[in-house]
């Protein structure tokens, strides 16, 4: 049985990958430092699959629990998800991001190289491409990041490609996510975000269970159809079969490297998203007006057209399903993991 190491495997996106790389009859070993994350993510998604999952509680930057993972599993292939995503954070303390997520990225691969492990599929974000000359964005823009965090991304799909290089006996898929939210429709697993959430859909979800009085609405005079910002929203289980695909392309894709976007290849705006929840939510979801947040782009949205050629995987569900099962999650679970 073909084996698959997931880093950060515990995490929003990645414990979702894990759903759909078991039911595809993966083996999967999951290393994560649970610094942002519980363990009773990895047990809800053997819980959902009705099969066990490893779970290695160790950190990507560690050489000695890296190689021991590496050295027990032999794995076929990596999904490095792990890694501190927060773009405010990024900008307040950007040597803390460049250093944990090189490190973690350069410690991996150096492990994989001595054990012969070759096939690698990694998370990277749209903000590599910062504010976009044109849209829908294809992998072909400018790549210009407007944080470290996003140049961590960055530099990171430029070591891989380099690894690549210097040896053609490898393969990587670099996934450029958009905007992930909603969760596993069981409502077992989803997003849960430590502290005050710096995304909408779960700060919107947390005021929907209670958590929070109302939504700040950053910005209503941008130049949309609504003043409120446009995003490509892609449900999570969607984005979990994205990486499925990548997986499966690697096997015939020796000495390559896949840029991909995933995305719908569809925009919303806010307002469109506060709407949508209070549908799925039945609740009011007040909302406070206030001016822009620093560093948000008026649009950004996907060409998700490589994916569907490259991969075969377009995203298939709708602004109603994320919410509908981001609710499924949060009703759920009003603490999250707790
Ligand atoms: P998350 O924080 O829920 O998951 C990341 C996981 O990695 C956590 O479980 C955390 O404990 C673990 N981790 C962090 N650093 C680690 C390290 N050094 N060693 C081992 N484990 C470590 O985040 P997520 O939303 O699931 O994102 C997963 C990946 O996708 C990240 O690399 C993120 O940058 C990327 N991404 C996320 C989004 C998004 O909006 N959520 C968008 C684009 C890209
Ligand atoms: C979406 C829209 C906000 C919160 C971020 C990261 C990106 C990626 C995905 C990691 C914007 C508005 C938000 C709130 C609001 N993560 N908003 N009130 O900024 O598009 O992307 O997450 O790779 O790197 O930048 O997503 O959900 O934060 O914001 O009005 O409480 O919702 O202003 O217009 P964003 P978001």
């Amino acid at each position: 049985m073909a084996t698959v190491l997931v880093t950060g495997g515990a995490g929003y996106i990645g414990s979702h990958t894990c759903v759909a790389l078991l039911e595809a009859g993966w083996e999967v070993a999951v290393l994560d430092s649970l610094e942002n994350s519980s363990s009773a993510a990895v047990e809800a998604v053997a819980e959902i699959v009705g099969r066990g999952v490893r779970l290695d509680v160790g950190d990507c930057r560690d050489e000695s629990a890296v190689e021991k993972v590496i050295a027990e599993l032999d794995p076929d292939a990596v999904l490095h998800f792990a890694g501190l995503k927060s773009v405010p954070d990024s900008v307040a303390d950007p040597l803390r991001y460049y250093r944990h997520n090189l490190e973690s990225a350069a410690v991996l691969l150096a492990a994989m190289e001595r054990h012969g492990v070759r096939r690698i599929v990694f998370s990277s974000s749209a903000t590599v491409y910062g504010t976009p000359d044109e849209l829908p964005v294809s992998e072909a823009a400018k790549t210009r990041p407007a944080n470290p965090y996003g140049w961590t991304k960055l530099m990171t799909e430029q070591m891989i490609a380099d690894v690549v290089r210097s040896d053609p006996r490898w393969s990587a898929s670099l996934l450029r996510y958009f905007n992930p939210v909603g969760a596993h429709p069981s409502g077992l697993i989803g997003e849960d975000p430590e502290g005050v959430p710096g995304n909408l859909m779960p700060y919107l979800l947390q005021v929907a269970v209670g958590r929070r009085p109302m939504l700040p609405l950053y910005g209503t005079d941008y130049p949309t159809p609504d003043g409120t910002a446009l995003r490509d929203y892609i449900h999570v289980m969607d984005l979990a079969e994205g990486h499925l695909a990548a997986l499966e392309a690697l096997e015939s894709s020796t000495g390559q490297v896949h840029i991909c976007n995933l995305g719908t290849g569809r925009a919303a705006s806010v307002r469109e998203v506060i709407a949508a929840m209070r549908e799925a939510t039945g609740h009011l979801l007040p909302c406070e007006e206030l001016e822009r947040r620093p560093g948000d782009v008026p649009e950004l949205w996907a060409d998700p057209s490589r994916a569907r050629s490259e991969l075969g995987w377009s995203a298939t569900r709708t602004l109603a399903e994320m919410c509908r099962d981001g609710w499924a999650w949060q009703s759920k679970n009003p603490q999250g993991f707790g």
